[in-house]
């Protein structure tokens, strides 16, 4: 299985603190964004990694996370041009996908919730081995900002739109997809929509009508967060303080993540912490590593 984090666009919204930076760089309290969307891909188990992002930001994102070792797994980059759509990735990412299955996560998306490593394996091998696509759903105040699913009782999808102005359901999709082998091949039937740009909606669409599209609930006591706008990103921040100040533990800390999974070993989450030095991430990851962090 590999995994695309889709790290591009323009973030005008965010002006002026995305004009000389990637959004997807900004802090989020104690570590750049990033580092979430990363460690999402890393909790479905998901070890080969594309990065897409602008021509001015890659070189930054590689400066960062450099060949992904000291998260024990493999990180390629790959630019877009231009914002042309969510959908692009998988044509960008043709060769990096060849014939596996492959999930894909927004740079800008974060989730936290007990149980979330288990839904991301699920949704992996339900790709992997029955050959489906999975969204996740979320409920949402505002779902006239995002895609709309919703489904019938089972729990299958009837419908997924774009940004509908009068939604079907209040379930938001989420920036975090899984497709079976053979997305590439399906991305190139995406038509541009009337914004100009190949939807994620569009794909998700061709998967639904083929009856291959799932959904999984991401219930109430899951956080999935906002960062589009500058209140949105200090929420965002707060949340993570607030929580990680509370239990003693780190939010989406890939380095934690690879070394709980097997990946690294003791001396290289050391070698990962020291090169954070004295700031209360490298602390924790030393905590970590002598194993007096525990939950
Ligand atoms: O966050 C979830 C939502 O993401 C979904 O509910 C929607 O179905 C999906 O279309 C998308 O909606 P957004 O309005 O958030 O899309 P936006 O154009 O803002 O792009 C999302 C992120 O992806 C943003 O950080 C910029 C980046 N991006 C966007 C485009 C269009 C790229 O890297 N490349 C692109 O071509």
């Amino acid at each position: 299985m590999k995994g695309i984090i889709l790290a591009g666009g323009a973030g005008t919204r965010l002006y002026p603190l995305t004009m000389v930076t990637s959004k997807q760089l900004l802090p989020v309290y104690d570590k750049p964004m990033v580092f979430y969307p990363l460690s999402t891909l890393m909790l479905a188990g998901i070890k080969e990694i594309l990065l897409i992002s602008t021509p001015s930001d890659i070189v930054n994102f590689e400066k960062l996370l450099g060949d992904g070792s000291q998260f024990g797994v493999s990180i390629a980059y790959c630019v877009q041009p231009s914002p042309d759509g969510l959908a692009q990735a998988f044509l960008l990412g043709r060769d990096f996908i060849g014939d596996d299955a492959c999930a894909m996560v927004l740079g800008d998306n974060i989730f936290y919730g007990n149980g979330f490593g288990r839904a991301l394996k699920c949704a992996a091998a339900n790709a992997e081995k029955n050959k489906r696509a999975t969204v996740f759903g979320y409920y949402v105040n505002d779902p006239e900002r995002f895609g709309v699913v919703s489904f019938n009782e089972e729990g299958h999808v009837v419908s997924i739109e774009e940004k509908p102005r009068n939604p079907k359901s209040h379930y938001a999709v989420t920036g975090l997809y899984f497709y079976p082998s053979g997305v590439s091949d399906r991305a190139k039937g995406v038509i541009p929509s009337a914004r100009g740009e190949l939807e994620i909606t569009s794909l998700n669409e061709m998967y639904l009508q083929d009856e291959l599209l799932d959904v999984q609930l991401l219930g109430r006591g899951y956080a999935w967060l906002d960062t589009g706008t500058m209140d949105s990103l200090t929420d965002a921040s707060c949340f993570v303080q607030m929580i990680q100040n509370r239990q003693g533990i780190i939010i989406s800390s890939p380095e934690e993540i690879a070394y709980n999974n097997g990946w690294i070993s003791k001396e290289e989450l050391v070698d990962a912490a020291n090169r954070y030095g004295k700031s209360p991430y490298g602390v924790h990851l030393h905590a970590v590593a002598v194993g007096s962090v525990k939950y």
